[in-house]
């Protein structure tokens, strides 16, 4: 899980492995300064006994290295609390509270990184330690370039230590070669970040619905009509993972989440719970029949070659060239650009932006040009809102296709904030 910089157990004249019955142990040697890599995604598969023991050693100034941060109170977000990290590398850390405002006050140095793989022609350095952790790309400057972290286990932490020959070696997906030190930790919490159950989109107690839920779902049914049988598709949080529950029954859509599955189910049952088994929201899923897991460094291969069809996800802005801001708000808020930035660059995916059609205080968000950090360049096909559809060109901008009963383009230029082309075959918005 942990590998500290350099050459620091790398040069070890220890070779084999050694096995710790303590976390302690096996950590208390990391020292003040050390970049530790650690695995997981969300709370999935983090080394709980080891973070744990490092709040116990009391090692300062760490660089960690790690896909999210944890949350306010588990996972890293307690070496956040007290302030033994001093940098993150990071790529969504959109779930934690106090990290946000220590990168925002200063206190924390933060690299936001997406989730490119790395070209393997590439002269670089793989420090992986023990199982299950990321994989650091350095040039031989000893220079983060890059990081990603295919080697991980889907689940990463040691649960059980078995006999050599236990595996047949074509299921051993981590060789030895990568491994230094083994520990088993014991009383694993495993924290379901997001337990979202199949029930839990609908409304048991029959509220009256908030004027927020009826924009939603509107968007919800508009987005789910465009899934086409045999798709590919990867589904942002929130909007576009909602809109598969109502993929058409009679069209198969092969749902990617960026975290490694490929064939996501509908949400679990209280039965089939799986604190393993999450979605790139880091909601709990299931698997269809058929369904395949994979490293992240796989995962972003299927999506930078262009193997995924369509990549729905939301925006804070879209220019009307189809540029896209949806990671940070300077001074404000970050979230961090997780898989989107590959998501969007790659060629061949149909990228579909659902969002409100304006901010709070009626702000524009579809611009004639976006004032915020962007993700992606000319990146967006169509843009669906509660009120309109858009096709967007990358170099003739915006063309207002469908728009809400009711409303009329006029009504539709007077909160959009740059002009467009009206269809001239202009429909009424579709649901499904
Ligand atoms: C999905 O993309 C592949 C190319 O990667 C293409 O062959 C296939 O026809 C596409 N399917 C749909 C339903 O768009």
């Amino acid at each position: 899980f942990w590998q500290t910089c350099g050459c620091y157990f790398s040069t070890s004249s220890q070779r084999s492995r050694q096995f710790y019955s303590d976390p302690l142990d096996a950590v208390k040697d990391i020292p003040n300064g050390a970049t530790v890599l650690v695995g997981g995604f969300g709370l999935c598969g983090i080394p709980e006994n080891l973070i744990n023991s490092l709040l116990k050693t009391g090692v300062k100034s760490l660089t960690a290295v790690s896909n999210n941060a944890g949350v306010d109170d588990f996972g890293l977000g307690l070496l956040l609390q007290t302030k033994q990290i001093k940098r993150m590398i990071s790529s969504y850390v959109g779930e934690n509270v106090e990290f946000e405002r220590q990168y925002l006050s200063g206190e924390l140095e933060v690299e936001l990184t997406p989730q490119v793989r790395p070209s393997f022609t590439q002269t670089f350095r793989i420090n992986t330690f023990p199982l299950f952790s990321m994989a650091k790309y350095m040039y031989a400057k000893d220079f983060i370039v890059d990081f990603v972290y295919p080697l991980c286990c889907v689940n990463g932490r040691v649960e059980e230590i078995v006999d050599v020959g236990t595996f047949a070696a074509e299921d051993i997906h981590i060789p030895s070669i990568y491994v230094h030190r083994i520990v088993k930790g014991d009383s694993y919490e495993k924290r379901i970040e997001v337990r979202w159950l199949d029930s839990s989109g609908q409304a048991e107690n029959p509220k009256p619905k908030k004027d927020s839920d009826i924009v939603r779902e509107r968007i919800i049914r508009r987005a789910a009509l465009e899934f086409e049988d045999g798709m590919y598709a990867n589904l942002g949080i929130g909007i576009p993972m909602l809109a598969s529950n109502f993929i058409k029954p009679d069209i198969t859509v092969h749902l990617q989440s960026e975290n490694g599955i490929l064939g996501l189910g509908p949400y679990p049952t209280e039965e089939e719970v799986d604190p393993d088994l999450i979605n790139a929201g880091k909601e709990t899923v299931t698997v269809l029949p058929g369904a395949a897991y994979f490293s992240s460094d796989d995962s972003f291969a299927m999506i930078r070659g262009g193997h995924i069809n369509l990549t729905m996800l939301g925006a804070m802005q879209v220019s009307k060239y189809g540029d896209l801001a949806n990671w940070m708000i300077p001074g404000k808020m970050v979230k961090g650009m997780g898989g989107a930035m590959d998501l969007v660059a790659s060629a061949g995916t149909k990228v579909v932006v659902t969002m409100e059609h304006s901010a709070k205080g009626d702000k524009h968000k579809i611009l004639e040009k976006c004032n915020l950090p962007l993700t992606g360049k000319q990146c967006v096909d169509r843009i669906i809102t509660e009120k309109a559809v858009f096709d967007v060109d990358k170099d003739k901008g915006l063309t207002l296709i469908e728009v809400w009963e009711g409303l009329t383009p006029d009504d539709i230029k007077k909160c959009t904030g740059t002009d467009f082309e009206v269809s001239p075959n202009l429909k009424p918005m579709q649901q499904i």
